[in-house]
Protein backbone atom coordinates (compact mmCIF):
# COMPACT_ATOMS: atom_id res chain seq x y z
CA UNK A 1 0.00 0.00 0.00
CA UNK A 2 1.20 3.74 -0.24
CA UNK A 3 0.27 6.00 1.99
CA UNK A 4 -0.51 10.02 1.25
CA UNK A 5 -0.91 12.81 3.27
CA UNK A 6 -4.36 14.34 4.03
CA UNK A 7 -4.37 17.50 2.80
CA UNK A 8 -1.85 19.72 5.23
CA UNK A 9 -3.01 17.29 8.17
CA UNK A 10 -0.60 14.88 10.23
CA UNK A 11 -2.57 12.15 9.20
CA UNK A 12 -1.93 9.76 5.84
CA UNK A 13 -4.29 7.55 4.24
CA UNK A 14 -4.07 4.61 2.28
CA UNK A 15 -4.47 5.63 -1.66
CA UNK A 16 -7.44 3.20 -1.87
CA UNK A 17 -9.74 2.91 0.78
CA UNK A 18 -12.63 0.42 1.27
CA UNK A 19 -16.29 1.71 1.86
CA UNK A 20 -18.88 -0.54 2.82
CA UNK A 21 -21.79 1.49 1.54
CA UNK A 22 -23.15 -1.72 -0.61
CA UNK A 23 -22.84 -5.38 -0.45
CA UNK A 24 -22.26 -5.17 3.39
CA UNK A 25 -26.42 -5.23 4.22
CA UNK A 26 -28.41 -8.33 6.05
CA UNK A 27 -28.63 -9.85 2.43
CA UNK A 28 -25.12 -10.25 2.12
CA UNK A 29 -23.55 -12.73 4.14
CA UNK A 30 -21.09 -11.92 6.94
CA UNK A 31 -18.72 -14.66 5.69
CA UNK A 32 -18.44 -12.89 2.82
CA UNK A 33 -18.35 -9.25 4.12
CA UNK A 34 -15.31 -10.58 6.88
CA UNK A 35 -13.22 -11.89 4.45
CA UNK A 36 -13.44 -8.61 1.81
CA UNK A 37 -13.07 -6.94 5.11
CA UNK A 38 -9.74 -8.44 6.31
CA UNK A 39 -8.57 -8.99 2.82
CA UNK A 40 -8.27 -4.95 2.69
CA UNK A 41 -6.47 -4.90 6.06
CA UNK A 42 -4.18 -7.07 4.94
CA UNK A 43 -3.20 -5.72 1.88
CA UNK A 44 -2.29 -1.80 4.02
CA UNK A 45 -6.19 -0.58 3.51
CA UNK A 46 -5.97 1.09 6.91
CA UNK A 47 -9.19 2.91 6.26
CA UNK A 48 -12.77 1.63 6.27
CA UNK A 49 -15.62 4.16 5.31
CA UNK A 50 -19.39 4.06 6.91
CA UNK A 51 -22.24 5.72 7.12
CA UNK A 52 -24.92 5.44 9.50
CA UNK A 53 -27.30 4.30 6.61
CA UNK A 54 -25.65 1.62 4.98
CA UNK A 55 -27.26 -1.38 4.73
CA UNK A 56 -29.73 -2.05 3.91
CA UNK A 57 -31.93 -1.60 5.88
CA UNK A 58 -30.20 1.57 7.37
CA UNK A 59 -27.80 0.50 10.19
CA UNK A 60 -26.95 -3.27 9.37
CA UNK A 61 -22.85 -1.95 7.67
CA UNK A 62 -22.18 -0.79 10.65
CA UNK A 63 -23.37 -3.58 13.04
CA UNK A 64 -21.72 -5.99 10.73
CA UNK A 65 -18.35 -4.31 10.74
CA UNK A 66 -18.84 -3.96 14.72
CA UNK A 67 -19.16 -7.93 14.57
CA UNK A 68 -15.93 -7.70 12.82
CA UNK A 69 -14.66 -5.85 15.17
CA UNK A 70 -15.56 -7.98 18.08
CA UNK A 71 -14.25 -10.58 16.53
CA UNK A 72 -11.15 -10.14 14.88
CA UNK A 73 -10.28 -6.45 14.37
CA UNK A 74 -10.31 -4.83 17.59
CA UNK A 75 -6.89 -5.56 18.23
CA UNK A 76 -6.07 -3.36 15.69
CA UNK A 77 -7.89 -0.54 16.47
CA UNK A 78 -5.05 1.47 16.15
CA UNK A 79 -4.23 0.63 12.97
CA UNK A 80 -7.81 1.75 11.26
CA UNK A 81 -8.93 4.77 10.39
CA UNK A 82 -12.89 4.51 10.92
CA UNK A 83 -15.29 6.79 9.46
CA UNK A 84 -18.88 7.38 9.59
CA UNK A 85 -21.65 9.87 8.51
CA UNK A 86 -24.77 11.26 8.59
CA UNK A 87 -27.26 13.63 6.97
CA UNK A 88 -29.59 11.41 5.16
CA UNK A 89 -32.74 10.09 6.37
CA UNK A 90 -31.97 7.26 9.12
CA UNK A 91 -35.32 7.53 11.48
CA UNK A 92 -38.39 8.83 10.89
CA UNK A 93 -39.73 12.44 11.69
CA UNK A 94 -37.78 15.69 11.24
CA UNK A 95 -34.78 14.58 13.17
CA UNK A 96 -33.82 11.71 11.52
CA UNK A 97 -31.65 13.52 8.41
CA UNK A 98 -30.12 16.91 7.28
CA UNK A 99 -27.14 19.02 9.26
CA UNK A 100 -29.21 19.72 12.68
CA UNK A 101 -27.54 19.56 15.76
CA UNK A 102 -30.09 17.26 17.27
CA UNK A 103 -29.63 15.18 13.79
CA UNK A 104 -25.97 14.46 14.31
CA UNK A 105 -25.31 14.44 17.62
CA UNK A 106 -28.10 11.71 18.24
CA UNK A 107 -26.44 9.58 15.15
CA UNK A 108 -22.88 9.63 15.98
CA UNK A 109 -23.73 8.35 19.30
CA UNK A 110 -26.08 5.55 17.35
CA UNK A 111 -22.67 4.40 15.14
CA UNK A 112 -20.79 4.39 18.42
CA UNK A 113 -23.07 1.65 19.63
CA UNK A 114 -23.94 -0.36 16.53
CA UNK A 115 -20.03 -0.61 16.14
CA UNK A 116 -18.81 -0.97 19.54
CA UNK A 117 -16.73 1.89 19.19
CA UNK A 118 -15.89 5.16 21.52
CA UNK A 119 -14.83 7.09 18.86
CA UNK A 120 -14.52 7.17 15.26
CA UNK A 121 -11.64 8.82 13.46
CA UNK A 122 -13.78 10.63 11.05
CA UNK A 123 -17.01 12.06 11.59
CA UNK A 124 -18.59 13.61 8.47
CA UNK A 125 -21.72 16.37 7.54
CA UNK A 126 -22.95 13.46 4.80
CA UNK A 127 -24.49 16.49 2.82
CA UNK A 128 -25.20 20.07 3.01
CA UNK A 129 -28.11 21.40 4.34
CA UNK A 130 -28.85 25.31 4.01
CA UNK A 131 -32.25 25.37 5.97
CA UNK A 132 -29.82 24.59 9.18
CA UNK A 133 -27.09 27.55 10.07
CA UNK A 134 -23.93 26.54 8.79
CA UNK A 135 -22.78 27.38 12.05
CA UNK A 136 -25.14 24.52 13.95
CA UNK A 137 -24.14 21.73 11.53
CA UNK A 138 -20.42 23.22 12.06
CA UNK A 139 -21.18 23.28 15.79
CA UNK A 140 -22.26 19.62 15.73
CA UNK A 141 -18.93 18.65 14.17
CA UNK A 142 -16.97 20.46 16.56
CA UNK A 143 -19.38 19.08 19.65
CA UNK A 144 -17.82 15.44 17.95
CA UNK A 145 -14.59 16.76 18.46
CA UNK A 146 -14.65 18.03 21.53
CA UNK A 147 -16.87 14.97 23.60
CA UNK A 148 -13.85 12.88 22.41
CA UNK A 149 -16.63 11.22 19.79
CA UNK A 150 -14.55 11.78 16.73
CA UNK A 151 -11.21 12.32 15.82
CA UNK A 152 -11.41 14.16 12.78
CA UNK A 153 -14.29 15.69 10.93
CA UNK A 154 -15.07 16.38 7.34
CA UNK A 155 -17.97 17.54 4.79
CA UNK A 156 -19.13 15.08 1.59
CA UNK A 157 -20.65 16.38 -1.53
CA UNK A 158 -20.55 19.96 -0.43
CA UNK A 159 -19.64 22.47 -3.48
CA UNK A 160 -17.19 24.51 -3.77
CA UNK A 161 -18.61 27.84 -2.80
CA UNK A 162 -20.14 25.82 0.50
CA UNK A 163 -16.84 23.91 1.24
CA UNK A 164 -15.19 27.35 1.69
CA UNK A 165 -18.01 28.45 4.06
CA UNK A 166 -18.00 25.55 6.04
CA UNK A 167 -13.98 26.03 6.31
CA UNK A 168 -14.33 29.49 7.70
CA UNK A 169 -17.21 29.05 9.77
CA UNK A 170 -15.18 25.86 11.23
CA UNK A 171 -12.06 28.22 11.55
CA UNK A 172 -14.79 30.95 13.77
CA UNK A 173 -15.09 27.95 15.76
CA UNK A 174 -11.75 27.01 16.38
CA UNK A 175 -11.35 23.65 14.62
CA UNK A 176 -10.23 22.60 10.89
CA UNK A 177 -12.00 20.27 8.64
CA UNK A 178 -9.67 17.70 7.75
CA UNK A 179 -11.39 16.29 4.49
CA UNK A 180 -13.85 15.99 1.90
CA UNK A 181 -15.50 13.45 0.03
CA UNK A 182 -16.80 14.05 -3.22
CA UNK A 183 -17.62 11.83 -5.86
CA UNK A 184 -15.54 11.68 -8.76
CA UNK A 185 -14.68 9.46 -11.93
CA UNK A 186 -14.24 9.47 -15.44
CA UNK A 187 -17.78 10.20 -15.93
CA UNK A 188 -18.32 12.56 -13.54
CA UNK A 189 -15.40 15.18 -13.44
CA UNK A 190 -17.52 17.74 -11.45
CA UNK A 191 -14.82 18.40 -8.67
CA UNK A 192 -12.77 19.66 -11.86
CA UNK A 193 -15.14 22.53 -12.74
CA UNK A 194 -15.98 25.66 -11.68
CA UNK A 195 -13.93 28.89 -10.66
CA UNK A 196 -12.83 27.83 -7.92
CA UNK A 197 -13.24 24.68 -8.73
CA UNK A 198 -14.00 22.05 -5.40
CA UNK A 199 -10.31 20.76 -6.26
CA UNK A 200 -9.09 24.43 -5.90
CA UNK A 201 -11.46 25.14 -2.52
CA UNK A 202 -9.82 22.62 -0.74
CA UNK A 203 -7.10 24.51 0.05
CA UNK A 204 -5.78 22.15 2.81
CA UNK A 205 -8.02 19.91 3.20
CA UNK A 206 -7.62 16.41 1.76
CA UNK A 207 -10.08 14.39 -0.34
CA UNK A 208 -11.28 11.12 -0.38
CA UNK A 209 -13.21 10.25 -3.52
CA UNK A 210 -15.98 7.88 -3.65
CA UNK A 211 -17.73 5.97 -6.83
CA UNK A 212 -13.92 6.04 -8.76
CA UNK A 213 -15.57 3.07 -10.73
CA UNK A 214 -18.82 5.25 -11.71
CA UNK A 215 -20.61 2.06 -9.16
CA UNK A 216 -19.09 -0.87 -11.46
CA UNK A 217 -19.48 0.97 -15.04
CA UNK A 218 -15.64 1.77 -15.68
CA UNK A 219 -14.59 -2.06 -15.52
CA UNK A 220 -15.83 -4.46 -18.90
CA UNK A 221 -18.73 -6.15 -16.95
CA UNK A 222 -21.51 -4.13 -19.11
CA UNK A 223 -19.58 -4.15 -22.51
CA UNK A 224 -22.34 -7.26 -23.81
CA UNK A 225 -25.33 -6.49 -20.95
CA UNK A 226 -26.34 -6.76 -17.86
CA UNK A 227 -24.83 -10.01 -15.26
CA UNK A 228 -26.92 -11.26 -12.79
CA UNK A 229 -24.84 -10.65 -9.89
CA UNK A 230 -24.08 -6.53 -10.79
CA UNK A 231 -25.47 -3.71 -8.94
CA UNK A 232 -27.10 -2.17 -12.03
CA UNK A 233 -28.89 -5.81 -11.88
CA UNK A 234 -30.51 -4.31 -8.54
CA UNK A 235 -32.24 -1.00 -10.42
CA UNK A 236 -31.23 0.41 -6.95
CA UNK A 237 -28.38 2.93 -7.02
CA UNK A 238 -27.35 2.30 -10.67
CA UNK A 239 -30.34 2.18 -12.88
CA UNK A 240 -29.89 0.58 -15.97
CA UNK A 241 -30.55 3.68 -18.07
CA UNK A 242 -27.30 4.69 -17.32
CA UNK A 243 -25.90 2.13 -19.73
CA UNK A 244 -26.52 3.91 -23.15
CA UNK A 245 -25.14 2.35 -26.24
CA UNK A 246 -22.84 5.87 -26.59
CA UNK A 247 -21.27 5.47 -22.76
CA UNK A 248 -20.37 1.62 -23.76
CA UNK A 249 -18.55 2.62 -26.68
CA UNK A 250 -16.92 5.13 -24.29
CA UNK A 251 -16.32 1.87 -22.16
CA UNK A 252 -15.04 0.12 -24.66
CA UNK A 253 -12.51 2.87 -25.87
CA UNK A 254 -11.15 3.37 -22.73
CA UNK A 255 -10.51 -0.45 -21.81
CA UNK A 256 -8.15 -0.59 -24.95
CA UNK A 257 -6.36 2.57 -23.35
CA UNK A 258 -6.02 0.84 -20.03
CA UNK A 259 -5.08 -2.27 -22.06
CA UNK A 260 -2.22 -0.41 -23.54
CA UNK A 261 -1.13 0.55 -20.28
CA UNK A 262 -1.31 -2.90 -19.16
CA UNK A 263 -4.34 -2.38 -16.59
CA UNK A 264 -7.52 -3.59 -16.08
CA UNK A 265 -10.05 -1.02 -16.95
CA UNK A 266 -10.82 -0.53 -13.13
CA UNK A 267 -7.30 -0.15 -12.51
CA UNK A 268 -6.83 2.69 -14.76
CA UNK A 269 -10.18 4.09 -13.55
CA UNK A 270 -8.74 4.02 -10.21
CA UNK A 271 -4.95 5.18 -10.91
CA UNK A 272 -6.99 8.49 -12.85
CA UNK A 273 -8.59 10.05 -10.01
CA UNK A 274 -5.18 9.41 -7.87
CA UNK A 275 -3.26 11.62 -10.92
CA UNK A 276 -4.25 14.76 -8.82
CA UNK A 277 -2.24 15.01 -5.85
CA UNK A 278 -4.82 17.31 -3.91
CA UNK A 279 -6.77 13.55 -4.38
CA UNK A 280 -5.56 11.63 -1.29
CA UNK A 281 -7.11 8.42 -1.38
CA UNK A 282 -10.14 6.71 -3.91
CA UNK A 283 -12.68 5.42 -2.03
CA UNK A 284 -13.98 1.83 -3.84
CA UNK A 285 -16.34 -0.45 -2.79
CA UNK A 286 -16.33 -3.89 -3.19
CA UNK A 287 -18.77 -7.30 -3.96
CA UNK A 288 -15.80 -9.67 -3.93
CA UNK A 289 -12.15 -9.97 -2.96
CA UNK A 290 -11.00 -10.72 -6.15
CA UNK A 291 -12.70 -7.77 -7.17
CA UNK A 292 -10.73 -5.79 -4.37
CA UNK A 293 -7.16 -7.51 -5.42
CA UNK A 294 -7.80 -6.15 -8.89
CA UNK A 295 -8.32 -2.96 -7.44
CA UNK A 296 -5.63 -2.86 -5.70
CA UNK A 297 -3.04 -3.55 -8.59
CA UNK A 298 -3.87 0.33 -10.11
CA UNK A 299 -1.25 1.00 -7.48
CA UNK A 300 1.20 -0.62 -9.91
CA UNK A 301 0.87 1.91 -12.45
CA UNK A 302 0.03 5.56 -11.41
CA UNK A 303 1.66 7.75 -13.77
CA UNK A 304 -0.06 8.95 -16.94
CA UNK A 305 1.63 10.25 -19.83
CA UNK A 306 0.11 13.43 -21.44
CA UNK A 307 -0.94 11.86 -24.95
CA UNK A 308 -2.54 8.94 -22.11
CA UNK A 309 -4.54 11.94 -20.88
CA UNK A 310 -5.27 13.40 -23.53
CA UNK A 311 -6.61 10.19 -25.29
CA UNK A 312 -8.70 9.57 -21.80
CA UNK A 313 -9.98 13.24 -21.99
CA UNK A 314 -11.59 12.41 -25.40
CA UNK A 315 -14.22 9.69 -23.30
CA UNK A 316 -14.17 10.88 -19.75
CA UNK A 317 -16.46 12.98 -20.17
CA UNK A 318 -20.35 13.39 -18.49
CA UNK A 319 -22.40 10.17 -18.35
CA UNK A 320 -25.09 11.22 -16.01
CA UNK A 321 -24.01 8.81 -13.21
CA UNK A 322 -23.57 11.86 -10.08
CA UNK A 323 -26.53 10.60 -8.42
CA UNK A 324 -25.84 12.63 -5.51
CA UNK A 325 -26.45 16.26 -7.29
CA UNK A 326 -29.05 17.84 -6.09
CA UNK A 327 -29.20 16.01 -2.67
CA UNK A 328 -28.90 18.93 -0.50
CA UNK A 329 -31.44 21.61 0.21
N1 LIG B 1 -20.34 10.30 0.71
C1 LIG B 1 -21.27 9.80 -0.06
O1 LIG B 1 -22.34 10.40 -0.24
C2 LIG B 1 -21.03 8.46 -0.70
C3 LIG B 1 -21.89 8.00 -1.72
C4 LIG B 1 -21.60 6.78 -2.32
C5 LIG B 1 -20.49 6.06 -1.93
N2 LIG B 1 -19.70 6.53 -0.93
C6 LIG B 1 -18.55 5.76 -0.43
O2 LIG B 1 -17.79 5.28 -1.51
C7 LIG B 1 -17.67 3.86 -1.42
C8 LIG B 1 -17.52 3.27 -2.78
O3 LIG B 1 -18.69 3.51 -3.56
P1 LIG B 1 -19.05 2.53 -4.73
O4 LIG B 1 -19.27 1.17 -4.18
O5 LIG B 1 -20.12 3.15 -5.55
O6 LIG B 1 -17.64 2.55 -5.54
P2 LIG B 1 -17.13 1.96 -6.89
O7 LIG B 1 -15.77 1.46 -6.57
O8 LIG B 1 -17.30 2.97 -7.97
O9 LIG B 1 -18.10 0.73 -7.25
C9 LIG B 1 -17.98 -0.49 -6.58
C10 LIG B 1 -18.65 -1.59 -7.39
O10 LIG B 1 -17.96 -1.76 -8.64
C11 LIG B 1 -17.79 -3.15 -8.90
N3 LIG B 1 -16.35 -3.44 -8.80
C12 LIG B 1 -15.49 -3.06 -7.81
N4 LIG B 1 -14.24 -3.42 -8.12
C13 LIG B 1 -14.29 -4.02 -9.31
C14 LIG B 1 -13.31 -4.59 -10.15
N5 LIG B 1 -12.01 -4.55 -9.81
N6 LIG B 1 -13.70 -5.13 -11.32
C15 LIG B 1 -15.00 -5.12 -11.67
N7 LIG B 1 -15.98 -4.60 -10.92
C16 LIG B 1 -15.62 -4.04 -9.75
C17 LIG B 1 -18.65 -3.86 -7.89
O11 LIG B 1 -19.97 -3.86 -8.42
P3 LIG B 1 -20.76 -5.19 -8.87
O12 LIG B 1 -21.52 -5.61 -7.69
O13 LIG B 1 -21.62 -4.71 -9.99
O14 LIG B 1 -19.74 -6.21 -9.32
C18 LIG B 1 -18.58 -2.93 -6.72
O15 LIG B 1 -19.62 -3.10 -5.80
C19 LIG B 1 -18.93 3.46 -0.65
O16 LIG B 1 -18.82 2.18 -0.06
C20 LIG B 1 -18.99 4.55 0.38
O17 LIG B 1 -18.07 4.29 1.41
C21 LIG B 1 -19.95 7.73 -0.32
Amino acid sequence: MQYRQCGSSGLDLPAISLGLWQNFGEANAFDQQREIVLAAFDAGITHIDLANNYGPPPGAAELSFGRMLATDLAPYRDELIISSKAGYRMWPGPYGEWGSKKYLRASLDQSLKRMGLEYVDIFYSHRFDARTPLEETMGALKYALDSGKATYVGISSYTAEQTQRAREVAADLGFTLLIHQPSYSMFNRWIEEGEPSLLDALDGMGAIVFSPLAQGLLTKKYLNGVPDDSRAAQQGSFKTDMITNEVVDRIRALDEIAQQRGQSLAQMAISWVLRDPRVTSALVGARTVEQLHDSLGALENLEFSQSELDAIDTYAVEASVNIWKGRSR
